[in-house]
């Protein structure tokens, strides 16, 4: 078996492993658009003779992380053909993979898994939670005073005034990645088989008369029964650069006719929408995972975060030998500082569940309770205290 970067000319080899691990029968459009957001240099195949049986690549990307932003490699398209797998093909990709993301000095790895017992083994924890909520359009009044300042716009316009907005509310959620312009135009692409039934993505900017500050992007599915309009509309993001724009988006979407459910996808945990209507247990909620992250090089990831107060922490990493060893945190509000020491550790954490507490999804003292992290109870407190941060996490771009 060889390992290598996947060439220009073998990309349909590349396409052949995906379209038999993830029951995919590509259409030409879809192909063009795998093409434009892979990085071929950053692939690698496995390789039996000539013939591509495994794929993975690093997508170059930069992620909100608490008070700051960093580089991530973000691992994509994983795959081996079940004529080849459980042979060690992935665990020689994922080597390469995160070998691939040190030579580019991304202190993180992120990935959105397909199975949550695949990628433990290799570091990997979940990092951002995310929220699938329903509710029935009877009972989403928002009330106003005014109509939402809200207009429809189409791609076009979309495709402008959408990433300036973007990129400012993506800076306040850990977890966020940013969008390049190739990124966007995947993202709105909008290919007829990626809509299960849904009408196209309809555009709705918020303009309250001081340039856009927030928009939303949604579909619809028609539905009628005896005679009662019964569509359901399934918001696809939601992005507010101020509370005014939250609110006429939402009470935007709330008033559109004719729906009779409304369905939110990849929403934070925590949302000023709790709030906002007069009976919130209507609006139903299911907590998923989001995406995972590797902890490649502690020292950058733990420096190039804020901390929610002043303090300083002895870590001891357990795990693979790249990130094993002690570390000494000093942190807080306006920055912090991370390097190597041979102090007394305050607390043990595998890098895995390090990477969990990273961004304030979960919290040490649970994973204590679990076995997972040790340390005495007033330096696990100090801990929490430090990694928790004051926006929920949230990731709503996939890859
Ligand atoms: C997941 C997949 C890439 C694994 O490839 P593979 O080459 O068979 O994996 P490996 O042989 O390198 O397995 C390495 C280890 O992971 C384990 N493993 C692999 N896939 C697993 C899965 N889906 N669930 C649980 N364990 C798994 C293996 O048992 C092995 O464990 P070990 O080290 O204790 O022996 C392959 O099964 C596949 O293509 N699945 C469908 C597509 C998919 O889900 N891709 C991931 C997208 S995020």
């Amino acid at each position: 078996m060889d390992f290598r970067p996947i060439a220009e000319y073998e990309f349909d080899g590349y396409i052949n492993v995906l379209s038999h691990v993830f029951a995919w029968d590509p259409k030409p459009e879809e192909v063009e658009l795998e093409r434009k957001q892979i990085e071929l240099d950053r692939t690698v195949g496995a390789f039996d003779g000539d013939t591509i049986v495994g794929t993975g690549a690093n997508l170059t990307f930069e992620m909100t992380v608490p008070g700051g932003s960093l580089p991530a490699g973000g691992v994509t398209a994983i795959g081996v053909l079940p004529s080849h797998r459980r042979r060690g093909i992935l665990s020689e990709m994922m080597r390469r993979l995160l070998d691939d993301s040190r030579d580019h000095e991304e202190p993180l790895s992120i990935l959105w898994a397909s199975e949550a017992s695949i990628y433990g083994r290799y570091g990997f924890g979940v990092t951002t939670r995310s929220a699938r909520r329903e509710i029935a359009r009877s009972h989403a009044k928002i009330d106003g005073d005014r109509p939402p300042a809200v207009r429809l716009i189409d791609k076009d316009e979309a495709l402008q005034v959408f990433p300036e907005i973007y990129e400012n509310v993506r800076r306040r959620f850990p977890g966020m990645i940013a969008r390049t312009p190739g990124k966007w135009e995947v993202d709105l692409a909008d290919l007829e088989s990626w809509r299960d039934g849904y009408t196209a993505n309809r555009f709705a900017l918020y303009d309250a008369g001081d340039g856009p500050a927030g928009y939303a992007r949604y579909r619809i599915k028609e539905r009628w029964e005896a005679g009662q309009p019964k569509s359901e509309l399934l918001v696809a993001e939601v992005v507010a650069g101020d509370d005014s724009a939250y609110r006429d988006l939402w009470r935007f979407l709330f008033g559109v006719d004719l729906i009779e459910t409304v369905k939110l996808r990849g929403r934070p945990t925590r949302e000023p929408l709790d709030h906002m209507l007069a009976d919130p247990r209507r609006l139903t909620t299911s907590i998923h995972e989001g995406i995972w992250l590797r902890i490649l090089d502690v020292e950058r990831a733990l420096a190039g975060r804020r901390y929610r107060i002043d303090g300083s922490l002895v870590i001891e990493v357990v795990g693979p030998d790249d990130v094993a060893g002690r570390y000494l945190l000093e942190g807080g509000p306006d920055g912090a500082d991370c390097r190597r020491t041979d102090k007394t550790p305050d607390i043990a954490v595998p890098v895995k569940e390090l990477g969990m507490a990273y961004l304030g999804a979960f919290d040490f003292a649970t994973m204590a309770h679990a076995g997972v992290v040790d340390g005495d109870q007033t330096a696990i407190r100090r801990a929490d205290l430090m990694f928790s941060w004051h926006e929920p996490t949230w990731c709503t771009v996939g890859f």
